[in-house]
């Protein structure tokens, strides 16, 4: 398949582009899109054919649902049995942002969305060109992020020209994705709101609209049966080993040094994601900055670009720094620990 591949200006959407991505869209086709997280991968989320084909594209598990991604909060109503006073607030204070809720599914909502669950996960994205692509489709456009089943999210339009080239109609080019990392997906549909995977919209920023929620703790854990099932795949896995320094700054740049010797002492080309407190530590190894620690967000921004950059240059092992696991932190160790496959040396 010719993919078509165009750039859109975020704050000067071209009209006949945009009408041309809503049309393939409308038509039962895939268009990768950019949204404030990572890079969507689009298809009439009404139409079973045309979600039928993301799965394809993406070598994705069936049994995986997919979240619908609207451009208002009244779109929500017919794809839901009811909306719970707390998710009225959450969307009042959140969206559009990088927040999933999860709440009963209509009847509306196709079963291959759900992956026979009968919940369905939402989310308002904020980015113009997204919400522009779903207005004009009329529809809820189901996305998963637009990588290759096991390969990190895309962070940039070429992450995802590499991944689905030749696999989809169009991919729309709209710069770097601001937050880097997908979206927490927060459970509405039980008796507790809990936390399925931490993102954008941080723990503490979601307590202090509902005290009472929760963390999901087999999100965290390799032993339980996750309630998202995306979270039982082994997610974001580098082609390079990856493994994890937890604990305070100095004794991981000490302990990662030592490793690198190690490393390279058995023939092994090493990777290390410094950052910029940190960069000048390293005397040994290929240095990649993926962020400060004094604006955790921005290692957030850079993480999964980092990854791809690592296994580009072949490195058998990347080394990478932990971070605090408060606000976005949390989701930061998330993705890493699960890159990691468990590989974690605390310091
Ligand atoms: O930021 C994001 O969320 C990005 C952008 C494109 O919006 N999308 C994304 O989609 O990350 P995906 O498919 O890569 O991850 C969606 C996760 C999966 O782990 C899936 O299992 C879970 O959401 N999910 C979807 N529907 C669910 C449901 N009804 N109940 C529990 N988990 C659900
Ligand atoms: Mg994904």
């Amino acid at each position: 398949m010719d993919t078509k591949i165009v750039n859109i200006d975020s704050l000067n959407i071209d009209e006949d582009l945009i009408n041309e991505a809503a049309n393939i869209i409308n038509s039962g086709g895939l268009v990768a899109f950019p949204t404030e997280t990572v890079y969507g991968l689009g298809a009439n989320g009404l139409d079973e054919n045309a979600v039928k084909k993301i799965y394809e594209a993406k070598g994705r598990p069936q049994d995986n649902p997919l979240i619908l991604h609207v451009s208002s909060k009244e779109d929500v109503k017919e794809l839901v049995t009811h909306i719970p006073e707390v998710g009225l607030a959450l969307m009042e204070k959140f969206w559009p942002g990088p927040l999933t809720l999860i709440f009963k599914r209509s009847e509306k909502v196709p079963d291959i969305i759900t992956a026979g669950l009968d919940s369905v996960a939402l989310r308002m994205p904020d980015n113009e060109i997204a919400l522009k692509l779903i207005e004009l489709s009329g529809k809820p456009i189901a996305a998963p992020s637009a990588n290759n089943s096991g390969s990190p999210s895309p962070t940039n339009a070429s992450h995802v020209v590499e991944d689905l080239k030749g696999k989809i109609n169009m991919i729309i080019d709209g710069g770097n994705t601001k937050v880097g990392l997908e979206s927490t997906i927060l459970d509405l549909s039980g008796e507790v709101p809990s936390i399925l995977r931490p993102g954008g919209i941080t723990f503490e920023q979601l307590k202090t609209i509902i005290p009472n929620v929760i963390v999901d703790v087999s999100e965290m854990s390799e032993f339980q049966t996750p309630k998202s099932p995306g979270q039982k795949y082994k997610h974001y896995s580098p082609i390079a080993d990856l493994i994890v320094f937890e604990g305070n700054v100095e004794n991981i740049s000490k302990a990662i040094n030592e490793k690198v010797i190690e490393l390279m002492d058995n023939g092994k080309k090493v990777g290390i994601m410094a950052t910029e407190e940190t960069k000048e530590q390293y005397p040994d190894g290929y240095v990649i900055v993926v962020g400060s620690r004094e604006k955790t967000e921005s290692i957030a921004t850079n993480l999964f670009t980092a990854i791809r950059f690592f296994d580009k240059a072949n490195v058998d092992t990347i080394l990478a720094e932990g971070v605090e696991m408060d606000n976005i932190g949390t989701a930061i160790m998330n993705r890493l620990l699960k890159a990691a496959s468990g590989k974690v040396i605390k310091v």
